[in-house]
């Protein structure tokens, strides 16, 4: 485990490094538990550096065990190393050096699983963020690019398959049943992109021609048996390609392409330079096995690896402040292929959702950080919503205001200038800047201060003038280390539907600049006077969710349920539903905890079954906007003081009333929604089985007992229909005989299908109550539970600690004390993923005092812990503030 020495790194400390490494040449000699490996490195000294400066090389938990300088073995005097780095103070004075390198490792031993690994016996790296320094000693930042050639031994029976980055040069046998492969990757990158797997799997092969006409091999390379379930994954990577050249005129540079599927990873999958490794769960999919969901995640993350090969490989970070660049860019593009691929409001307001489901409460909370952070003690823990999703809303807003030619000029010129470089978001912002003329200095703040903006609306209408007047006022709460903010440049889009629900088009606007439907907020007030209207319009903001704040707006009911039918715009429409979903919701729980009994106007009521059957929209759309807003939503809306078991009350008492209200109109959509010919894992039949298993579970509400999901469970022919079916019953019947039975027979279907089997624990785990943490503190003695492997942990423990309110927040306070026994139990192994786990508190301070009293204990008994990983004791310390 790396220990915590304190340290903290800092954007402006940022200096160029004195040496650079233009080669590399790696050996491995594999072994699960002594492999060799020998790093001939190429240094030079830059150009404009020190020359005096000794030569330190990175190290992460490393014995060193040979090395020459210039091809003389080095004597005692030459250098000095230990596990995090290795020093030679008198390096030659030649303006070019050489440097062999021998370390030895333990794959097999490795649970952090960065570095070098094995999962289930197939040898695999994670380098990024500093992985790379766990294998050999390096100067392992990411402006240090460098040209690759890896040798890879292995025994040959056991490791059939050798792999790295680039285009394979060499292969053979060797003796003693061993063999070998030379993998060269002409294009300079970072260690962080630097990958190796060696082991034993099937392949699905395919290839892709690119529009200059190059033909690209295809692998994707699995546990043998599962070949079948890479077909989607396959489908979606050739869609990707397609899509970045039509888009983005970008094309795939190397000869071959290759995707491995491990089991045991700690993320979602990784973009390293012509060989993505991948969580299984992002490649493996059929209807027997796989949701809807899974194969829409399956498609986005293919997309988004793939998509790196241009931002973030080909263009890479200055240094790990950087990361937005990198990811916020690339989410960016994941989101608009998909959005292509599918339909564009749905996954529009998904996205809002998850926005608001992940980035707000970080924002909102103890762990809020710029997109762009300026410190940091562990990197690892910067892979967050803000630097992600944020980070790609920012990329979003910046397309809103330049449009769709200025942006993708803004784009061409990036890759152009920056192609082959480490840059940072000023380079970014910069080339913006010159395509458009504009200046975006303020819009940067995006980038460099915390927390999410507020604008207040309140809009009148003068009928004798025929004039609307809107005024606007923006702030910006403050954030741990940042309490004085500046005024933010916010891209507000907005409508004023008319009457007849169509747009109308003012004569004259004043008061801010506005173009293309954006209003440019960049004071602090605002007062835009829209004259020459011929009637009262609704003024419809935000419109897209064009820019990622909360609004704050004076607007009557009859006015919001108004836009929730009429407005243009579908995001919009959704919004405005939504927001009186929630109001209602906030209002039962504070007469829920007032002792009174929940109610909701009958028009609100009706306005959410009415969508059922409305054809004018398509499934999916009305399988999100009959989605109640979820208890965590209800409670971030709330803010302060939450009683989770009101909430989940509140928002009981709303599914019933729209259940008994839309009984009837449900079961005939219900029907009528149902597959008939073969499964397809497009966007419309998602949609149809997403409205459907919204319905279900109304169906099954309004009947007070479990039939119609015990019969679609019985009767489902994909995962889709049956984990729905499972999950109505589990939720809603805990105790039924249904419930345990489908428990039952889901578990002797697929108990030896490990990502199938997180489905089961996750159903277990989200089971509202009190009774959910017994159950899954049980669960952690099955036997398809493993507490090293991030997929199990992640689905039991996990997800009852993010999205199961009533169960985690007992008001006992055990929940927590199982957080916090297993963080601390996991930390032992794999830092990087009990970090993650442990920002499962992170909105503590908004509980009330008995569980904001207990959820603090917790906290406190892991920061109590002496022994605690850098990683881990970076999120306990920022979450206790
Ligand atoms: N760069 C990866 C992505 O595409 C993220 C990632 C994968 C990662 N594995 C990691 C980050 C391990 C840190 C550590 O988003
Ligand atoms: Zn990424």
């Amino acid at each position: 485990m790396r220990t915590d020495t304190g340290q903290v790194f800092r954007l402006e400390d940022y200096k160029p490094s004195d040496f650079l490494i233009p080669e590399v040449a790696l050996t491995f000699r594999l072994d699960p538990d002594d492999t060799q490996v020998t790093a001939h490195l190429t240094v030079e000294r830059r150009p404009g550096g020190d020359p005096t400066r000794p030569l330190v090389l990175d190290g992460d938990g490393l014995t060193l065990a040979g090395l020459t300088i210039d091809g003389v073995p080095a004597g005692a005097e030459d250098y000095e190393a230990t596990p995090d780095a290795l020093t030679i103070p008198r390096p030659p004075a030649a303006d070019r050096f050489t440097l062999t390198i021998e370390t030895r490792l333990a794959p097999r031993a490795n649970t952090q699983l960065m570095g070098l690994y094995q999962s289930n016996g197939v040898f695999c790296t994670q380098c990024e963020a500093e992985g790379f320094r766990r294998i050999t000693y390096f100067l392992d930042r990411p402006d240090i690019l460098s040209v690759y050639t890896v040798r890879i031994e292995a025994d040959r029976r056991s490791a059939p398959l050798l792999l790295s980055n680039g285009n394979r040069t060499e292969a053979g046998p060797l003796e003693d049943g061993r063999h070998h492969a030379v993998w060269h990757d002409p294009f300079p990158k970072p260690s962080y992109l630097f990958a190796l797997v060696a082991g034993d799997l099937g392949v699905v092969e395919d290839s892709f021609t690119t529009a200059s006409g190059r033909k690209v091999a295809l692998a994707i390379h699995v546990e043998h048996g599962k070949e079948p379930r890479a077909a989607y994954a396959m489908d979606a990577l050739k869609r990707s390609m397609r899509w970045d050249e039509e888009r983005f005129g970008r094309e795939y540079d190397l000869d071959v392409f290759n995707i491995v599927a491990v089991s045991d990873f700690n993320m979602g999958a990784m973009e390293n330079k012509g060989l993505n490794v991948f969580n299984d769960k992002y490649v493996l999919a059929d209807e027997e096995t796989a949701t809807d969901a899974d194969f829409a995640n399956i498609e986005a993350i293919i997309a988004h690896e793939y998509f790196h090969n241009w931002t973030g490989n080909r263009i890479t970070c200055r240094d790990w402040f950087q990361l937005c660049l990198k990811e916020g860019l690339t989410v960016y593009r994941d989101h608009e292929f998909s959005a292509d691929q599918r339909s564009r409001p749905v996954k529009r307001i998904a996205e809002v959702r998850a926005l608001k489901a992940h980035q707000f409460p970080e924002d909102q909370g103890p762990l809020a950080h710029p997109v762009r952070p300026r410190r940091y003690r562990e990197i690892n823990n910067f892979y967050t919503a803000t630097v992600y999703e944020k980070g790609s809303e920012v990329v979003r807003m910046i397309h809103t205001m330049l449009g769709d030619e200025t942006f993708r000029a803004g784009m061409d010129r990036y890759f152009e200038r920056h192609d082959g470089q480490a840059v940072t978001i000023e380079d970014f912002l910069r080339v913006f800047e010159a395509v458009s003329g504009r200046d975006l200095s303020q819009f940067a703040l995006w980038y460099h201060q915390a927390g999410t903006p507020n604008v207040a609306a309140t809009a009148r209408y003068d009928q004798a003038s025929g004039t609307c007047v809107l005024e606007l006022e923006q702030s910006l709460p403050p954030t741990p280390s940042e309490s004085r903010k500046r005024l933010m440049h916010i891209p507000l889009a907005y409508g004023l539907v008319g009457p007849d629900g169509e747009d109308m088009v003012p004569a004259r606007i004043e008061g801010a600049t506005v173009e293309n439907g954006v209003i440019h907020v960049r004071r602090r007030h605002h007062t835009v006077t829209f004259s020459g209207l011929t009637a009262r319009p609704t003024v419809s903001l935000n419109r897209g969710f064009s820019a990622p704040i909360t609004l704050s707006q004076e607007v009557s009911t009859a006015d919001q349920l108004f836009l929730a039918r009429h407005d243009a715009d579908l995001v919009s429409r959704w919004q405005a539903l939504n927001g009186l979903l929630s109001e209602a919701l906030i209002a039962a729980f504070r007469r829920l905890r007032g002792g009174k009994a929940a109610t909701f106007a009958s028009e609100l009521v009706e306005a959410v079954v009415a969508l059922a059957d409305d054809d004018t929209l398509e499934p999916a759309y009305r399988a999100l906007a009959l989605t109640l807003p979820a208890e965590t939503d209800i409670a971030r809306e709330i803010g302060d003081n939450i009683d989770p078991d009101a909430v989940h009350s509140a928002r009981v008492a709303l599914s019933e009333a729209v259940a008994a209200r839309g009984q009837a109109r449900f079961a005939a959509v219900y029907a009528a929604m149902a597959d008939d010919g073969p499964f397809r894992p497009d966007a419309a039949g998602a949609g149809r089985r997403a409205l459907r298993n919204v319905l279900l579970d109304y169906l099954a509400v309004a009947e007070g007992r479990p039939d119609p999901a015990a019969a679609q469970f019985e009767t489902a022919s994909n995962m889709t229909e049956r984990a729905a079916a499972m999950t109505v019953l589990v939720h809603r019947f805990a105790d039924s005989q249904a419930a345990a039975e489908a428990l039952d027979a889901f578990e002797r279907r697929y108990g030896d299908d490990p990502l199938v089997i997180d489905k089961w624990f996750q159903v277990q785990a989200t089971m509202p109550g009190p009774a959910a943490l017994p159950r899954v503190r049980h669960l952690t003695g099955h036997p398809a539970y493993a507490q090293n492997n991030p997929n199990r942990l992640r689905a039991l423990i996990g997800t009852f600690c993010t999205a199961n309110p009533t169960g985690f927040h007992r008001a006992d306070g055990a929940g927590y004390a199982l957080l916090a026994e297993t963080v601390l139990a996991v930390d032992r192994h794999n830092a990087q993923v009990a970090a993650r786990l442990a920002t499962a508190l992170r909105s503590w301070r908004s509980l009330e005092p008995g569980r904001r009293g207990k959820a603090r204990e917790a906290l406190l008994s892991v920061a109590a812990e002496k022994a605690l990983s850098r990683d881990l004791r970076d999120i306990v310390e920022r979450t206790l503030g």
